[in-house]
């Protein structure tokens, strides 16, 4: 420990090193202040409550070591060495050590906090979680080990006669003047710390006052309505009313979920920020839509909120298909042959375990090739993919999928050998080309989905195996976006019911035959 201390002096107590550390800690604590002050409701969600409380507790628990080391060897050039440190808030005050292992504890907590709602709406989190869940619990666990272990190392030095004595002669350790004075600038500072509190609370109270008279109407379009005071956001008038509107990062202008469509009184709105504006742009946002964590109405509006409450956070940021928009992807149709005869001589017990086996591995092989999984209904599947990639991505993505769908089912079909008769048979239509893609449903169940002519050939392409007795039947278009030869394998062209003209296809018996993707 003492090795390691001299880095972390090395780099601490250097110019740069000071200018670095209590210039972040004062800027944090000014604009946790600033935030509580800022923010019109303490409605907030549990997590962000908990965050909050312990941020503002902090600088109280942290002052006691601060002043005890840094300030301490600042003023009166008292060394703080472990053995010193070590022997004070372990044999000497041990009430002190168990206060700076808590403060440890929260501090890490709403660290860990932070860092969390900050970047859970990355794509790649959802993966590393785990592995960073480990490390955050790991680090404070090892470090309050290590304290405990130096506790104990330095309980039995202790026992030398003299040892402690000299130790603290050698470490200049405050006499009981300097101690007393040290302890003043703790109470300076925790009393300003206080005042600062109340001053932003009274801030607070007269606005409040001020604001109540001039109250604004929101309205939503489930016809709900509520009515705050004046300088509160929508997503504020929103939680103040007990409306439940949607906001991962809670309300911090980082993930767009919150953000709603104006329905009337947009002209009166003032101006989105620089920073929503970025963020607006991101999600290829409509003119009407602001986030309404960050507008603050001065007249009467009516919202539509355009995500459901409980999105996920890996939907943040994702692009606002709830309005809708044309673009080229691929769609997959799969179908599990003879399903419906297999179905009939089963319990409806086994029927759902084999269906839910069954969307297991052609969701997972969907999922894994970068595809979203659309709609399952009976044992047919549809999937989209190149949404985000577009159509050259999507198609070698679908392809891929079909492949891993045939392998899935071949292993499942193995599995359950024994109950089956006669093995699986997956039959995959794919096509590529323009749709109208968007979030569809209500309530609770919106879900991205796409409709339009390439849904309706795909889904024909997927009819097309039976006849032709193949795993998958592709059409050019697919072939053409992937830049795939397929011309080895037999061609045809298909009429689609309602659709002028025929669609090319290639026809693949055995997925297993297809070109690398
Ligand atoms: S709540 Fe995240 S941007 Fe508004």
């Amino acid at each position: 420990m003492a090795a390691g201390r001299w880095w972390f002096l090395a780099l601490w107590r250097s110019g740069p090193g000071t200018l670095a550390l209590y210039g972040a800690i004062a800027v944090h604590g000014v604009l946790a202040l600033w935030l509580l002050y800022d923010r019109r409701t303490l409605r907030m969600p549990i997590w962000e409550a908990t965050q909050y409380a312990i941020g503002l507790l902090l600088p109280a628990l942290l002052v006691v070591h601060v002043v005890g080391t840094r300030i301490a060897w600042w003023r009166f050039g008292a060394d703080d060495p472990y053995p010193r440190i070590v022997l004070a808030l372990w044999m000497q005050a041990p009430a002190f050590g168990a206060r700076q292992a808590l403060t440890l504890a929260l501090a890490w907590l709403h660290a860990g906090i932070g860092v969390h709602y900050w970047l859970r709406f990355r794509p790649w989190y959802p993966r590393a979680a785990p592995w960073l869940f480990a490390v955050a619990l790991l680090l404070p666990t090892l470090a309050l080990l290590g304290f405990v272990n130096a506790g104990r190392d330095v309980a039995e030095l202790a026992r030398t006669p003299g040892w402690s004595d000299a130790m603290l002669r050698a470490a200049n350790a405050p006499g009981p003047v300097e101690a007393a004075r040290l302890l003043a600038i703790r109470r300076g500072f925790l009393q300003s710390y206080l005042i600062a509190l109340i001053l932003v609370l009274v801030a607070r109270g007269v606005r409040h006052l001020v604001e109540r008279r001039r109250s604004i109407r929101v309205t939503y379009s489930n016809g709900r309505i509520a009515i705050a005071p004046g300088g509160f956001t929508i997503l504020d008038a929103s939680r103040l009313a007990g409306i439940p509107h949607a906001s991962v990062c809670g309300g911090r202008g980082r993930c767009s979920t919150c953000r709603v469509r104006i329905a009337s009184g947009l002209g009166d709105l003032p101006p989105a920020s620089d920073a929503e504006r970025r963020v607006l742009a991101r999600v290829g946002a409509a003119p009407d839509v602001r986030l309404a964590c960050q507008t603050r109405p001065t007249r009467a509006v009516s919202v539509e909120p355009l995500l459901a409450p409980s999105v996920a956070p890996a939907e943040a940021f994702g692009t606002d298909t709830r309005q809708g928009r044309e673009q080229e992807l691929a769609v997959l149709f799969a179908d599990l042959r003879g399903f419906t005869r297999m179905a009939e001589n089963k319990l409806p017990y086994d029927v759902v375990f084999f269906l839910n086996r069954y969307f297991e591995a052609v969701g997972t092989a969907i999922t894994r090739a970068g595809g979203v999984t659309n709609q399952f209904t009976g044992d047919g599947v549809m999937a989209l993919f190149g949404i985000e990639s577009g159509p050259a991505v999507g198609s070698r993505q679908a392809l891929a999928a079909a492949r891993a769908m045939v392998d899935g089912v071949a292993a499942l079909s193995a599995d359950l050998a024994a109950d089956l008769g006669l093995p699986l048979r997956i039959g995959i239509g794919i096509h590529t080309g323009p749709a109208v893609v968007g979030r569809m449903g209500w309530g609770d169940s919106f879900y991205l989905t796409a409709v339009g002519d390439t849904v309706h050939v795909a889904a024909r392409l997927e009819q097309a195996t039976k006849d032709y007795d193949a795993e998958l039947v592709v059409s050019e278009a697919v072939a053409r976006h992937a830049t795939l030869d397929l011309s080895h394998f037999p061609a045809h062209n298909l009429t689609v019911h309602n659709r002028a003209g025929q669609v090319p296809v290639r026809v693949i018996d055995h997925v297993a035959n297809l070109p690398g993707v």
